[in-house]
């Protein structure tokens, strides 16, 4: 090989061994093969030398040429591999390092108590209906049994919407229990009907047992033969889950309500000094619930010659406080980040029903 050639394939492979990065290597590469490189321009020359050197330094050049392209890719190859080399390196990470835990909220005991209950009435075939806040008087009174200038009316310190009602019985009021969404159940499903209704409920009182917005579960369970007897054996199976003991004492009291006849208000055994749920020490109510009346299932389009039922209702707060020894109503809508902290649950283990709650 001439001189010069042996020089420019020496100081050529150099360059490319030199090239440490893709930046370097790239300019090497046009530095020799680019369109102005040198071995591109001793391939140009090649027309002037003479004809009898021609052929022998024209192959000389095709083989440089070769030899170039195997080396730059040879180095290109290198240079990658050390690339993500690095990259791994530096961006490596030590999966033995403790996690760093994301903040987690807390399901607040109202939502809790709901889920529960959800769960019991769900495993005996109810399902969840929902209704508006804003009541009409008469899907709230009226059609409940309860009539204009009722007593039961004093009872519910109701809260009544401004401005001109629709027709003069029937101003709009915020509703005063969860009893007008049986109404509108009936109204719009035909029997057999076994629903819950949990939602918020509003009356005019405020002190540390009674918030003017506080939350009802409503029962409703409407079919051809229900009778007293399936009333009791609901309720009883209900409160036993709910409370986690298989032997609670429950007691069926006789008592008034507009909409249901016979009506019984219900009672758990508990310890009055104490506080402890269970036992047969005293008696605490705990829900309302009766036969619904003939005439609000004639009120909601029900034929009560046809179908029968009960229903029921109790309050949220109540039997939350009573489940885990909450003393104040207050707190339960303070947003307290403290109180929600050791009250809340966790979102991460659901209520789901398993002989008994688990939670
Ligand atoms: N609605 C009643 C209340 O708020 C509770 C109840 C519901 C009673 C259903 C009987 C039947 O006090």
């Amino acid at each position: 090989m001439a001189d010069d050639l042996e020089q420019v394939r020496a100081q050529t492979l150099a360059a490319i061994n030199a090239a440490s990065d893709v930046k370097s290597w790239d300019a090497v590469r046009v530095a020799v093969l680019g369109k102005s490189g040198t071995l591109t321009a001793m391939l140009k020359e090649l027309g002037r030398t003479p004809p009898e050197l021609r052929r022998e330094r024209g192959a000389a050049l095709n083989a440089l040429r070769d030899e170039f392209g195997t080396a730059l890719e040879a180095r290109k190859v290198t240079l990658q591999a050390e690339a993500l080399a690095a990259q791994l390196a530096a961006e490596r990470m030590d999966v033995t390092l403790p996690p760093r835990l994301a903040p987690l909220g807390t399901i607040h005991p109202i939502s809790r108590t709901m889920e529960e209950i959800a769960a019991i009435f769900g495993a005996m075939g109810f399902t969840t209906a929902e209704g508006p806040d804003i009541e009409s008087d008469w899907h709230n009174f009226s059609a409940l049994n309860i009539p204009g200038h009722h007593p039961a009316r004093d009872d519910h310190d109701t809260f009544y919407l401004p401005g001109e009602p629709p027709h003069p019985l029937d101003n709009r009021v915020l509703r005063t229990h969860t009893s007008p969404v049986q109404v509108r159940t009936m109204l719009s499903e035909a029997p057999p009907i076994r629903v819950i209704v949990p939602g918020r409920t509003f009356r005019a009182d405020h002190d540390a047992t009674h918030s003017p917005m506080f939350h009802q579960c409503e029962g409703l369970v409407i079919d051809r033969d229900i009778t007293l007897g399936h009333l009791k054996g609901c309720l009883i199976d209900f409160l036993r889950a709910y409370f986690g003991i298989a032997t609670l004492p429950v007691r069926f009291r006789a008592s008034y309500f507009p909409f249901t006849e016979p009506s019984m208000e219900v009672d758990i055994g508990w310890n009055r000094r104490t506080g402890e749920i269970g036992g047969d020490t005293d008696w605490l109510e705990i829900l309302g619930s009766g036969m619904v009346h003939p005439k609000v299932l004639a009120n909601c389009g029900i034929d009560p010659r046809e179908w029968q039922g009960f229903a029921f209702g109790m309050g949220i707060e109540r039997i939350t406080m009573l489940k885990y020894g909450i003393a104040d109503l207050r707190p339960f809508y303070e947003s307290d980040l403290r109180w929600l902290r050791h009250y809340g649950f966790s979102p991460l283990a659901p209520a789901i029903l398993h002989e008994g709650l688990s939670g």
